[in-house]
């Protein structure tokens, strides 16, 4: 996909890799809607961004605030050609020791809102596939977490398994509608992650711009060429 001109939408856009992944696309003269719930974290990257990037406060956790927010972007653009699920936590710690509501939170934000925002953009892609014979390119950003187990992060792993699972099944289910989806399984990052998350970050972390550079080089491919899956870490990671 040529992402001049095209609309794209980044949840997660405030913080981390989903504001990375902002800068980029409109460096490429992108269209960027950007989801998340801090607004002033949204405005201030509008500001460094300028009128290709909208920030639209959004809890991908809940229905109505998903909705609302792919309205306006369905209302303004008429069409959306990537949408990027990022928006993501991990909250580490025993099973004993977490709550119900940190369980809630895991799995509202990693795989129902996937949910929600994948339900939001399919009968567009669907519409744009009928009409030019290419529907567009959903990217989940699931984690190395999504392909192991690890102790002290079982309800991480659970929703990043989960979140694979997604993928391929959607994957299935809509390529014949000329619509890709990707899952990309990163390592550590150097993002506000590990602070939400409780711990330490490793030392010796990929970089934001990173798995940037991935995120384009998947987007660009042409048409009919999927990478469906893709694994990216820390050559030498150090703890
Ligand atoms: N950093 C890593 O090492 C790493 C490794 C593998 C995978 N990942 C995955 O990468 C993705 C991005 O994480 P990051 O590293 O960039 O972490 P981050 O810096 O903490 O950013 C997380 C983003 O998710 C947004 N978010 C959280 N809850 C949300 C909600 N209910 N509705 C809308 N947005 C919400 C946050 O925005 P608001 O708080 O403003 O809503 C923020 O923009 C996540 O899915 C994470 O699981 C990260």
């Amino acid at each position: 996909m040529n992402l001049e001109g095209k609309v794209v939408v980044v949840t997660g856009a405030s913080a981390g890799l989903g504001a990375a992944f902002c800068k980029m696309l409109v460096t490429k003269g992108s269209t960027v809607y950007g989801l998340a719930r801090r607004q002033e974290k949204l405005d201030a990257l509008g500001a460094e961004l300028g009128s290709r990037f909208t920030g639209i406060p959004c809890d991908v956790s809940d229905e109505k605030s998903v909705n609302a927010a792919f309205a306006v972007v369905k209302e303004r653009e008429g069409r959306i050609d990537v949408l990027v699920n990022n928006a993501g936590l991990g909250i580490f710690g025993p099973t004993e020791k977490a709550t119900v509501d940190e369980w809630d939170q895991q799995m509202n934000v990693n795989l129902k809102g996937v949910f929600l925002c994948t339900k939001a953009v399919i009968p567009a892609m669907k519409a744009q596939n009928a009409a030019s014979g290419f529907g567009g390119h959903i990217v989940n950003i699931s984690s190395v977490a999504g392909l192991m187990g690890n102790p002290n992060i079982s309800i991480y792993n659970a929703t990043k398994f989960g979140l694979r699972g997604y993928s391929d099944a959607l994957f299935k289910e809509v390529r014949q509608d000329g619509i890709k989806v990707s899952c990309f399984f990163p390592g550590s990052i150097q993002t506000d992650f590990f602070s939400t998350a409780g711990v330490p970050i490793a030392g010796n972390p990929m970089t934001a711009d990173q798995i940037t550079s991935t995120l384009l080089h998947v987007l660009e491919t042409p048409d009919n060429y999927l990478i469906s899956e893709i694994v990216m870490r820390p050559l030498r990671p150090q703890g």
